[in-house]
């Protein structure tokens, strides 16, 4: 098991961190497009330094991923004539075996895609609840969100896959290369075998005793571990049958019968009219103004509208420099803080619209609501969690954003998710598909749900656009993700840092329980500032990777946190 202390020379995603006293909740990779100024080491060990500073580093297009080797994947994809869509289908099937403990092709997927002349689309494919849903399912959710045995990993938890239908609606409004080529890459690369990566050797000794672990053992039956050859055979069998028969055969084909077989041997609930029924659904963008920008974000479930709302509330604060003295960056610490603690009471308005239509869900971006809000929050104390409208809700771990930013100047931000690491531990022995345990994002939102409702997400895959600019921001980890996309936001947009000091900067986020969780570097003056306003503080790690685009200038920083890397030309 970790501690705090094995997080410490770099955090991993999807991580759940045991009952430790520093608690680590989540890691969070915020991934702007463009081009990332760090090339480490390739694929097995953990960079040590981040290379040059990013300044347009590259002058065309960048695809920005959890690593190396999926980025260059991506950009590869890019120099031979595919669009952004294009690389952002080839660096997630990447992903899906180099960072599969975050997301695969049994998980689901929210696309943000700005095309060349601006305009921006969303699809969402998100899991969705099987028809034949055990209706006291959430009866099992967990009452707090510490990691314990009985976490809900388990095949009761397994959401519909969206993955691969929303790849293919991407793909229909926006690729340019043929479908099977975006699978080719990942297909060689799993049927060939690499040495296991970092982050995902962090992850295979927590593996429980389930079907998952067959994929990590070696002839001898011991486990595999970082720097060991691993291969993913089953599912480049799998890959390249969805490659050359299209997705259909995910949904009503073989790979179905096959997948829904394996589901249903392990205790799931899935059926073949759950996967046949399963649609993509292309949405326009919401959207705010910030200053010059228009940041551009997907409706609910995603979380964007609470990312919105946090950024609408600081901007009433009219700061455009870093705060310098201490009280100074108190204060702004404490405003942000409380606006996290309002944006956290507000999540219960984000709801599959399809079956939960809440109409205060678009609210929470309008400039009003903000300064009603904002007109609440007191800058000498904080509150009790009922004053923010708090209530208990259970947030994940798993996913992965990649970034791109094509040469015509189209945009992808997409974020990946099979929700906790791992998702719901189930591999599908005959296809090598790993499951996801989506349908946990419904605890303390909701006491019931709908056969084919989306659970409610924090994804909240970004594009702003300036006149001259274009930054493709998102992130992964869960309830960090709105407030550590706002972060870099703010630390660029408004206090002119460069990327690579705006992600820097240290990350605060409220949890659950109303705690202020932040990173260990922020000074200690700070932190008894934030005490002495009432606070109840606890440290935590993070990441964020940063991507921008001005003309043919493509600057980009990767979180050190993360050590993700991108790639460009
Ligand atoms: C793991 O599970 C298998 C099959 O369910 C069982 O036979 C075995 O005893 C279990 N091992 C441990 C260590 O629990
Ligand atoms: C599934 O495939 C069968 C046979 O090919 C076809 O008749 C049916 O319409 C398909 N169902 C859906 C929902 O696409
Ligand atoms: C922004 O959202 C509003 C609705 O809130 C919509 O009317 C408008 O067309 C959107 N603007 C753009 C540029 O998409
Ligand atoms: C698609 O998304 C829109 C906007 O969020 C929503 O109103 C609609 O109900 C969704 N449709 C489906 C089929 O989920
Ligand atoms: C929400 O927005 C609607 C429409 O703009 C408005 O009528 C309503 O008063 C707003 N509610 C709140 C609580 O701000
Ligand atoms: C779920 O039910 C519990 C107990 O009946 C109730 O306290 C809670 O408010 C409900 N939660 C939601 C989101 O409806």
């Amino acid at each position: 098991m970790f501690g705090y202390e094995d997080l410490e020379g770099g955090n991993t995603s999807c991580y759940r961190p045991p009952k430790v006293p520093v608690s680590v909740k989540v890691l969070v990779c915020v991934g702007v497009v463009g081009c990332l100024a760090s090339i480490g080491d390739y694929l097995n060990s953990v960079p040590s330094d981040k290379g040059p500073s990013p300044s347009c580093t590259f002058s065309k297009a960048a695809v920005a991923a959890d690593s190396r080797k999926c980025s260059e994947i991506g950009r590869d994809i890019l120099q031979k004539g595919g669009s952004a869509v294009d690389a952002a289908i080839a660096a997630l099937l990447c992903t899906s075996i180099i960072n599969p403990q975050c997301m695969g092709i049994g998980g689901g997927v929210i696309f943000t895609v700005m095309d060349r002349s601006g305009k921006v689309k969303i699809i969402t494919s998100r899991e969705t609840v099987p028809r034949k849903g055990n209706s006291d399912l959430l009866k099992s959710c967990p009452k707090t969100t510490e990691w314990t045995m009985e976490w809900p990993q388990d095949s009761r938890w397994i959401g519909v896959p969206g993955e691969i239908r929303g790849y293919e609606a991407a793909h229909r409004l926006y690729g340019k290369l043929p479908w099977a080529d975006l699978f080719q890459p990942t297909i060689k690369l799993a049927r060939e075998g690499f040495p296991i990566p970092y982050y995902q050797g962090q992850h295979i000794p927590r593996i429980g005793n389930t079907s998952l672990r067959e994929l990590y053992l070696d002839k001898n039956g011991n486990l595999l571990k970082t720097g060991d050859t691993v291969k993913f055979e089953k599912l480049a069998d799998t890959l390249e049958t969805i490659a050359n028969e299209g997705p259909d055969v995910f949904y009503n084909g073989t790979i179905a019968k096959n997948l829904i077989s394996d589901i249903q041997k392990a205790g799931g609930t899935l059926t073949l009219e759950d996967l046949a029924s399963y649609e993509a659904n292309v949405t326009d963008a919401w959207n705010i103004s910030l200053g010059e920008y228009k940041l551009y974000f997907p409706p609910p479930p995603s979380g964007g509208a609470i990312l919105s709302f946090i950024l609408n509330i600081m901007k009433g604060y009219k700061m455009n420099s870093e705060p310098k003295t201490n009280d100074e960056k108190i204060l702004f610490y404490h405003r942000y803080i409380e606006a996290l603690k309002f944006a956290n009471g507000l999540k219960k308005h984000i709801l599959d619209p399809k079956f939960r239509p809440d109409k205060m869900a678009k609210n929470l971006t309008e400039d009003s609501f903000a300064d009603n809000k904002r007109s609440l929050i007191n800058s000498d104390k904080t509150h009790d969690p009922q004053y923010y409208g708090i209530n208990s809700y259970l947030d994940s771990i798993g996913t992965t954003h990649v970034s791109v930013v094509a040469a015509d100047g189209s945009a992808v931000s997409v974020t990946s998710s099979i929700n906790d690491e791992f998702g719901s531990n189930v591999l599908s022995p005959s296809t090598g598909i790993i499951l996801n345990n989506q349908l946990t994002d419904f605890c303390g939102r909701t006491n019931s749900t709908s056969p084919g409702e989306r659970p409610p997400s924090n994804m909240s895959p970004s594009v702003l656009k300036s006149p001259s600019k274009t930054l493709v921001i998102g992130g992964s980890g869960s309830e960090m993700i709105p407030p550590a996309v706002a972060s870099a936001v703010m630390n660029h947009l408004w206090f002119g840092k460069s990327l690579e000091e705006a992600i820097d900067t240290p990350v605060i986020f409220v949890d659950y329980q109303s705690e202020v969780k932040l990173e260990s570097k922020l000074e200690k003056d700070i932190v008894d500032g934030l005490e002495a306003k009432g606070h109840k503080v606890a440290k935590f790690y993070n990441t964020v990777n940063a991507v921008e685009k001005a003309d043919s200038c493509i600057s980009a920083w990767s979180d050190e946190r993360k050590k993700g890397e991108a790639a460009g030309y």
